[in-house]
């Protein structure tokens, strides 16, 4: 039996001329045995009959704010409370940029914004208008809330264009609704992640960092994302895109990481320390850049404060995970550390070697807390973070059953 079975599900048909492909997607969600109930916009009737919609649903199609017939007379809280999850697919830039705005001069603006179920969201439209910053600036804010975007896909285009824009096949958004009503391990949790490394500055021109890439701390981020977490991402300055639903907090300097994270801390459930703070700083930053008069240059460095360190003797601690990266005597400096910072688990992995660590694709952990250890063997970071954050739920679950 599909997930779907027995899901209430509110499609939301917005003027993109994808809504053709709505009709394919509103039979196989009656296929799968979800209830659904179609509310178009005024533009997406110029694309499609509503009648379309009201054979393939079995149900009468929403269209006004104000309609005051008998049978469609639903109105918008009650649409909004009888829903169990509300698709917009096609999602024109339009309507995404009204849903940012909360908009509710239409019928399915004023749903939404009456919703309390998640919302999900298929954009559709042309490859310009998507890449456009407006347009990635919305998608970003509505992720950001906590609304999921379906694709876009890549591919040809209606107006004969090619690129990012296309909406998702009718079977690709079914499947992504089937997960989405598998309760991940991390429903309802909250997660911190700390990511990338840390630029310590020597003057206005120069710094100390590390060769961090954020790669691990990015997967970790976007595992517990995909296991139902809200994710807060503090990253230290890298190349990479975070995850779409991640609220991200960019810092530079291991005081800003420090700052950030300490600061945020116990409004999370969980902190994951994978960033590579800087453990030295320059004593002091040069307010001019520095000539090189001297033969040789002394720098003096001073300790930077331990952020997992600070976060474990919070009262209100989350639970919290360390990393450890090591060249020698792996295990033994990790459990050092576990019980040296007061963590509830430490995932310890070997750099400076060909395979795994700082700036590649892969990695490979030895996870260790109070009372057990695992070893991850080598595989993508992706993997080794979907791996990981289920050892984590697991001990967060036994932790607070105790
Ligand atoms: O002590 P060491 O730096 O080897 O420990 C690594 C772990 O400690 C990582 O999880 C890293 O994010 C964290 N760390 C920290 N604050 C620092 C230095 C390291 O939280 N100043």
């Amino acid at each position: 039996m599909s997930r779907l079975a027995e899901k209430r599900i509110l499609l939301g048909v917005t003027g993109g001329i994808a809504a053709y492909k709505a009709c394919g997607l509103t039979r196989q969600l009656i296929q799968a045995g979800a209830c659904v109930r179609v509310v178009m916009t005024r533009a997406a009737q110029s694309f499609v009959a509503p009648l379309s919609f009201q054979a393939l649903s079995g149900n009468p199609v929403h269209l006004d704010l104000l309609d005051t017939a008998e049978e469609s007379a639903m109105g918008h809280i009650r649409l909004a409370r009888w829903a169990d999850l509300i698709l917009i697919a096609p999602a024109t830039a339009d309507f995404m940029a009204k849903l940012r705005a909360g908009l509710a001069d239409e019928l399915l603006g004023a749903v939404c914004l009456a919703a309390e179920v998640p919302i999900l969201v298929a954009p559709s439209m042309n490859r310009a208008m998507w890449s456009n910053p407006a347009t990635q600036d919305n998608a970003s804010c509505l992720a950001a809330r906590g609304i999921r975007l379906l694709g876009p896909a890549e591919g040809g285009q209606a107006c004969g264009e090619s690129g990012y824009g296309r909406m998702l096949e009718p079977a690709e958004i079914c499947r992504a609704m089937e997960k989405f009503f598998v309760q991940g391990s991390l429903a309802g949790r909250t997660v911190l992640v700390s990511a990338g490394p840390t630029r310590e500055a020597i003057d206005p021109v120069r710094y100390l960092t590390n060769r961090s890439s954020g790669k691990m701390g990015y997967a970790m981020a976007q595992a517990a994302i995909d296991a139902g977490a809200k994710v807060t991402l503090v990253s230290g300055p890298v190349a990479l895109d975070p995850p779409m639903e991640a609220q991200v907090v960019r810092v530079e300097s291991a005081a800003e990481m420090f700052k950030a994270v300490v600061g945020l801390a116990t409004r999370h459930d969980i902190y994951i320390g994978t960033a590579a703070v800087a453990d030295y700083t320059p004593a002091t930053v040069a307010e001019e850049k520095i000539k090189k008069h001297e033969a040789a240059l002394v720098i003096r460095l001073t300790r930077t404060r331990d952020i997992l360190t600070a976060v474990a003797s919070l009262p209100n601690k989350p639970f919290t995970v360390g990393f450890a990266a090591e060249t020698g005597n792996l295990e033994s400096y990790a459990r050092e550390k576990l019980e040296g910072k007061g963590l509830d688990m430490i995932a310890a992995n070997r750099v400076g070697q060909a395979q795994g660590g700082f700036d590649t694709h892969e990695n490979a952990l030895w996870v260790c807390w109070n009372g057990g250890v695992k070893n991850l063997p080598m595989a993508s970071k992706q993997d080794i973070a979907i791996q990981l954050i289920e050892l984590i739920s697991e001990n967060y679950r036994a932790k607070n059953s105790t």
